[in-house]
């Protein structure tokens, strides 16, 4: 088959698309014929030469993809079914969706629900998967009337967050360092857009104005410590992501008088459970959210190398869709 191979076991790094025989771990693995995948920002993290997030020196990338099973192995999936695959160590320590196959266990696989296409599931994709896990965080905390922050707003889990929100009666402010997008945040859902560093006032103090009843932050960083400290009492945030940097440096003050709550979003590990009920919730959001509108662009697997850098750049607009079998 076809894939997108990382390459960094004989000296010098290689990456781009080679013929490539797949193959399962298991024996009840399952195989899945792959319709489309798309690209995260920790794909682009996979595909550098000494990475530290990819486990193995030779993989092909893809950490998430949606296809059609051939082989439902141990599963109880039917073939033919409709199916996302994402998680565990996929794209990542093992092959994953850059490719025209792809094998993973059951636990990995959601059979999707009748009113999501394999094309919606990838333009939702693990980006979507952790932007709705964090309005059921919000929703399940308890969350009040009021402003939800969106943080990275343009990209795969802020922007699907902003739709998300607005589709189930919540009001998201857009924050973005795209000064261009505005009109596209709007029109996604986003109540009103402000930049990256509007989101807390008073620099001079501990504490900022109370502003957000819960936020959705996929960036990290001194952005999460800034959401931190405009809270209102009682708030929540839900952070998934790092895009500008792993450290958080705050103060325990939020947390002890305005009785806020740092919920953390993981994906990756989730259980069976927890994925049922978040593509139960995506298909119900069917119905009010365009997700066509939602995509960046399409891509053939030969492109991939230009859309993994404009991940890494910060300048796509929403999700890049990687067709493996377009040329
Ligand atoms: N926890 C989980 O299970 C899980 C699942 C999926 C993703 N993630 C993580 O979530 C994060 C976002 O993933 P993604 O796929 O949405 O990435 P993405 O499509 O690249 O979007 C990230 C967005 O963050 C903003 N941004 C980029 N660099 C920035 C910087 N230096 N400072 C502030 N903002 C910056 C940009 O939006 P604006 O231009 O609009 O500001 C960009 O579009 C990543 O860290 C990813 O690993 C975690």
């Amino acid at each position: 088959m076809r894939a997108f191979l990382i390459d960094d076991s004989s000296g010098s790094f290689e990456r781009g698309v080679r013929e490539v025989e797949p193959s399962p771990r298991d024996p009840g693995d399952v195989l899945v014929r792959v319709e489309y995948s798309g690209v995260n920002y920790k794909d682009a993290m996979v595909a550098v030469a000494s990475s530290r997030v990819r486990r193995v020196p030779r993989v092909v990338g893809g950490v998430d993809a949606a296809g059609l099973v051939i082989h439902p192995g141990a599963s109880r999936l039917l073939e033919g079914q409709r199916v996302a695959v994402h998680g565990g160590d996929l794209g990542v320590g093992r092959d994953g969706g850059f490719a025209e196959f792809v094998y993973a266990p059951a636990h990995w696989l959601s059979a999707l629900p009748d009113t999501l296409s394999t094309r919606d599931a990838m333009v939702i994709g693990t980006a979507g998967v952790a932007a709705m896990a964090s309005v059921l965080a919000l929703e399940d905390h308890g969350l009040g009337d009021g402003e939800v922050l969106v943080t990275g707003a343009t990209g795969g889990v802020g922007s699907l967050a902003v739709s998300l929100l607005a589709a189930r009666g919540h009001t998201p402010v857009a924050s973005t360092g795209s000064l261009d997008a505005h009109a596209w945040l709007l029109e996604r859902g986003a109540r009103s857009v402000i930049g990256r560093d509007e989101i807390a006032d008073r620099p001079d103090r501990v504490l900022a104005s109370e502003r957000w009843a819960g936020a959705i932050d996929c960036v990290g960083g001194a952005t999460l410590h800034q959401i931190l400290r405009s809270l209102r009492y009682g708030g929540a945030v839900a952070a998934s992501g790092l895009v500008a940097g792993t450290d958080l440096a705050t103060t325990i003050y939020p947390f002890i008088t305005r009785s806020i709550s740092l919920l953390g979003i993981d994906v990756v590990e989730a259980r069976p459970a927890t994925r049922d009920r978040v593509w139960a919730a995506l298909g119900d959001a069917a119905s009010s959210v365009d997700f066509a509108s939602l995509i960046d662009r399409d891509v053939p697997l030969e492109q991939l190398e230009d859309a993994l850098d404009a991940v890494v750049h910060g300048t796509t607009r929403g999700r890049i869709l990687v067709d493996p079998s377009a040329r």
